[in-house]
């Protein structure tokens, strides 16, 4: 989890985001999710190089990680904590409250061949070194 500032006063509250101070990423793509339907879930993917900062600027959410080994699950409920995730953990997110938001800050722009989204594919990416060999690994499974 990221502690994020938080500036108080009597006017309310202001969250600020730095990138490469508070995320360790230069920020190249922001995207929110919203208006998730009651039961839904989301993400059931990994990626083989972004990085990603999850934040729920309004309501809550369940984030589910994944690393091949290791499973756990996150509360993420207010807007000045947010969630590191690292590239090769497979995420699900679900549980979302209504009028929940979740904000995604990433490392690089949208681009699909990043995309693991079948859990044996997963697998066997980590199996072969993760991200540590994404570069050489090229996105093969995503063709
Ligand atoms: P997807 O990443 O599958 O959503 P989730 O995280 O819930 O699994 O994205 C859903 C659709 O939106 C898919 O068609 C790709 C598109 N998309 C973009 O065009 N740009 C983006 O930055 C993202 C995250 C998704």
């Amino acid at each position: 989890m990221v502690g994020l500032p938080k500036i108080s006063d009597v006017r309310g509250n202001l969250t600020a985001i730095e990138a490469c101070m508070h995320v360790p990423f230069p920020i190249e793509r922001v995207y929110y999710i919203y208006d998730v339907p009651s039961g839904s879930t989301r993400a059931g993917h990994a990626h083989r190089q972004l990085q990603q900062l999850f934040l729920a600027l309004s309501g809550s959410f369940v984030i589910h990680l994944d690393d091949g080994r290791t499973r756990q699950s996150f509360a993420l409920n207010r807007p000045h904590i947010g969630l590191y995730v690292a590239p090769g953990v497979w995420r699900t997110i679900d549980d979302f409250s209504g009028g929940g938001v979740c904000m995604v800050l990433a490392s690089a722009h949208y681009t699909e061949a990043d995309y693991i989204r079948s859990y044996a594919e997963f697998t066997e990416f980590v199996g072969r070194g993760g991200p540590c060999n994404a570069e050489a690994d090229g996105g093969r499974d995503a063709e």
